[in-house]
């Protein structure tokens, strides 16, 4: 009777940590710059180790930036950044950064400069530097469903927005309440104060434009700002995916009726067509 428990709850915590890390290679977005360089030059090669550099660094460190110098205009400059529960030594940041750049790889074939966001993690490179500037740009800002004006979820956003803005935060912060969860997190470039600016500026829209949102999502490109229903999908109760799939079940069930309606209605021909010649056999 003994080994019961524990393997019940080794299955239930192995169950957790696959969903968890099903979310940490979700793509969140991911962009090339127009110039290209030419196939086969330094630039190329540079690009190359600066992105293997970020792999190898991504079991010892959580942040870390890099430049390749080359001849004049060929220097290459990147950094990547995983999210502040992803910890080095287990091998999850590095699981997550060679995840983004191979997809990076291919989104962003013979581009000078690319980035990729992934739920774990964010790499860049470019040819001009971009290190240690702060930069507001608004990269994705999406929104779930409005949840109405039910004060109690309302209350509870707030809190967890609030938690996010607490000035001595730190680079990467949490918020719980209830079953919401804010993250936020800035890339390691920063400093404090402006990884804070950012942060304000990423929260203000969150409050601003998702309103009354069930979750919400502002991804600014050195910093991020979410909330969204722990456990859940954050997308889940959004104009996303699910309502298609709401879509494709209510399709699906009209289907079964369709069928279940032409199957009895041919059976009840079939029946009364067989009572006739019965009768016609009785008559007989
Ligand atoms: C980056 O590369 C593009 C295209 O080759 C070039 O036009 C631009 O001047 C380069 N920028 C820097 C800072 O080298
Ligand atoms: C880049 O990394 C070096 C050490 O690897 C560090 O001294 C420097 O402060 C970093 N720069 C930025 C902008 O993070």
């Amino acid at each position: 009777m003994f080994p019961t428990k524990p393997i019940l709850f080794i299955a239930v915590f192995s169950l957790v940590e696959t969903f968890s890390f099903a979310d940490v290679d979700t793509f969140v977005y991911g962009g090339c710059s127009q110039p290209k360089y030419f196939p086969g030059s330094p630039y190329e090669s540079n690009v190359n180790s600066l992105l293997t550099s970020f792999v190898s660094s991504a079991s010892l460190y959580t942040y870390n930036n890099f430049t390749v110098d080359g001849d004049s205009p060929g220097s290459v400059y990147g950094l990547y950044q995983c999210r502040g529960d992803l910890s080095s030594s287990s091998g999850d940041c590095t699981r997550c950064v060679a995840r983004a750049v191979s997809r990076l790889g291919s989104l962003c074939v013979g581009a000078c400069g690319g980035a990729l966001q992934l739920e774990g993690c964010f790499v860049k490179y470019d040819n001009a530097t971009f290190l240690g500037v702060e930069d507001k740009t608004v990269v994705v800002r999406r929104c779930g469903l409005p949840i109405g004006y039910n004060s109690d979820e309302l209350t509870r956003r707030d809190s967890v927005v609030g938690y996010l803005a607490a000035s001595n935060g730190g680079s990467y912060r949490v918020g719980v309440s209830g079953g919401l969860l804010g993250v936020a997190q800035c890339t390691g470039d920063l400093s404090a104060t402006e990884c804070q600016d950012c942060l304000m500026e990423a929260i203000g829209r969150l409050r601003s434009d998702c309103g009354t949102a069930a979750w919400g999502d502002v991804y600014l490109a050195k910093c991020y700002a979410r909330y969204y229903a722990r456990g859940g999908h954050s997308r889940a109760n959004g104009y996303g995916g699910h309502q298609r799939n709401n879509d494709d079940e209510i399709e699906k069930t009209l289907a079964i009726i369709v069928g279940l309606i032409a199957g009895v209605t041919l059976l009840v021909v079939f029946l009364s067509f067989m009572a006739k010649s019965c009768d016609r056999v009785k008559g007989t």
